[in-house]
């Protein structure tokens, strides 16, 4: 298959992690025959220290050109504590979502057996949880009409829906559950919110539609405790923008390291792959971010193209990594010494190796000497 592959590195460690994704894509692409080629654009703050804009047109036009994108993270800390700035990094990741309308944002929470120990919360609460998370992208509070006075005094964002926008990515959510564990959860404020109880409304009414889908309805509070006291009730969990982003960010927590969550986010048109973290500036350059999320995004993309065994390979070899300790300091309390780029390497081995998985071949990535 021939792929053209847009890359958003971003700001912080966003290029750091996106380099191990690609390459990974590239030992995949080698492995099964395929091309894949990649071009660079830029976003964010990076993008604005070099054209003033977070999203450059010609960034967008890359991106509408190629089959995906694979973008990194954006964000800086000198626009984080200026409410006054005019133009924000993150209008470069919200504005791409917009551009190229993606409207369904995937987030998978897998809690891995082999780092059960490494969530602060109980073992007992956390096994064997697997949600995902449909996240609502291009709608609601992210979206609506803002306003501030002119005295500086008042302020508001509107959160508005309408049926066609709740309507597509329910209809996404159902069938996801359906090829899962039939189990729906609609996330929403409907006690408060005159938007929530439109959700609530159409998601009634498409339920009829999945009636093998078993469909609860639990307000944004009440899911916000579920998820931490007991997330294996979960299976697809669908929600709106804001709702989505709180939820996801939160249920890191269960899987040890929010350098471990990977999302897609689809739309009539375009795919785009991303990490859930942000940029993480403090961390950029040091060796010490952990790129998995970008690599498991990375296999979100092969999935999105129907290359299920190339997927499958890069979780086994993530897998891998997790389960010999090849992992950033993050989750790692048995190397300290294992960098950003030497995870990516270790599963860019085994993909190209999956079968030498000895302990010569962990003691190599480890930089240890081997004695045969
Ligand atoms: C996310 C991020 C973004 C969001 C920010 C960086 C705009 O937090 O993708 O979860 O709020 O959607
Ligand atoms: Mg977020």
């Amino acid at each position: 298959m021939k792929l053209n592959i847009a890359v958003l590195p971003g700001d912080g460690i966003g290029p750091e992690v996106t380099a191990q994704a690609v390459k990974v894509l590239k030992a995949i692409a080698m492995e099964f025959n395929h091309v894949f080629t990649f071009r660079k654009a830029l976003v964010g703050s990076s993008a604005m220290d070099k054209t003033g804009n977070p999203l450059p047109e010609e960034t967008v036009n890359i991106c509408k050109e190629a089959d995906a994108v694979l973008f990194g993270a954006i964000g800086s800390p000198a626009y984080d504590h200026d409410p006054d700035a005019k133009v924000r990094p993150e209008q470069g990741l919200l504005g791409i979502r917009k551009a190229l309308g993606l409207h369904t944002n995937i987030r998978p929470v897998i809690a891995y057996e082999d780092l059960l120990n490494k969530s602060s919360l109980k073992v007992k609460q956390i096994k064997d949880t697997n949600l995902v998370i449909y996240r609502e992208l291009t709608g609601g509070i992210y979206f609506g009409e803002r306003h501030l006075s002119d005295d500086g005094n008042t302020a508001s964002d509107v959160c508005t829906y309408q049926r066609f926008e709740i309507e597509r990515i329910a209809h996404g959510a159902f069938k996801a559950a359906q090829s899962r564990k039939r189990k729906l959860t609609l996330v929403d404020k409907a006690n408060v919110l005159e938007s929530s109880r439109l959700w609530r409304r159409i998601v009634k009414e498409i339920a009829l539609q999945y009636s093998n889908v078993e469909v609860s309805y639990m307000y944004i509070d009440n899911a916000a405790m579920e998820l931490i006291i007991n997330p294996r009730q979960f299976d697809v969990i669908l929600t709106e923008n804001m709702f989505g982003d709180i939820l996801s960010e939160e249920a890191s927590v269960i899987v040890g390291s929010i350098g471990l969550l990977a999302s897609a986010s689809l739309g009539d048109k375009h795919a785009m792959f991303e990490p859930i973290h942000g940029a993480y500036t403090k961390a950029a350059n040091k060796g010490i971010a952990n790129p998995i999320a970008s690599i498991l995004s990375a296999a979100m993309l092969l999935d999105h193209f129907g290359l299920d065994d190339e997927a499958a390979l890069v979780r086994e070899g993530v897998d891998k990594s997790l389960k010999l300790h090849i992992t950033t300091p993050d989750l790692n309390n048995k190397y300290d010494n294992i960098s950003t780029t030497k995870v990516g390497d270790f599963i860019e081995d085994f993909i190209n190796n999956p079968d030498e998985t000895n302990l010569n071949f962990t003691n190599i990535h480890l930089g240890q000497s081997t004695i045969i």
